[in-house]
């Protein structure tokens, strides 16, 4: 088997969520816990792609359903390779396979967001094809 591989996860265990705690930590900067429960609903209504090394989760990415008057989309977030294991073409493989994912599902875009002094980040989406769309993006905290 390939040294590294991408598989959608399904199923939490205390390995799965120590190490996804252990890349939002690396993501906030600063030690985190997700509520599993919250977790168990993420995996359920999204697609949270894990790529691992052996059995470690080492990077993970979401792919979210968006059901729009305009068709069938899909939403890209928190893309997030451990520190440890960038520069392998992780990142890489992750987007690759959520891209393959959002054809074989028929979505009909992929959007995402990401602010500008993520320069790996962009630089990834750049080379696998994704065009900057002039928006602005608006939150609100509730
Ligand atoms: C973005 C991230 C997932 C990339 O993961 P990675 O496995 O290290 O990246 P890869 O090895 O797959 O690199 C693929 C491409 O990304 C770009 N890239 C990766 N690292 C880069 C760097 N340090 N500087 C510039 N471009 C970079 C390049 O285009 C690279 O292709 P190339 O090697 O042919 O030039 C990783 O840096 C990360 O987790 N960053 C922190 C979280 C984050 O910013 N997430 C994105 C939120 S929008």
């Amino acid at each position: 088997m390939e040294k590294f591989y991408v598989k959608r996860i399904t199923k939490i265990n205390k390995n799965i969520l120590g190490d996804i705690n252990g890349l939002l930590s690396q993501w906030y900067g600063k030690e985190y816990r997700i509520d599993p429960r919250w977790l168990a609903q993420v995996i359920k209504n999204s697609y949270l792609l894990g790529v691992y090394d052996g059995k470690n989760l080492v990077g993970i990415v979401t792919l979210i359903e968006m059901h729009k008057i305009s068709g069938y989309k899909g939403s890209v977030e928190h893309l997030m390779v451990d520190e440890k294991y960038r520069g392998q073409k992780l990142g890489e493989k992750l987007m690759v396979y959520a891209i393959n994912l959002a054809k074989k599902l028929k979505m009909k875009d992929l959007y995402l967001t990401c602010e500008p002094r993520r320069i790996a980040a962009n630089a990834l989406y750049k080379k696998l094809g994704f065009e900057k769309k002039e928006s602005r993006v608006y939150y609100k905290n509730l």
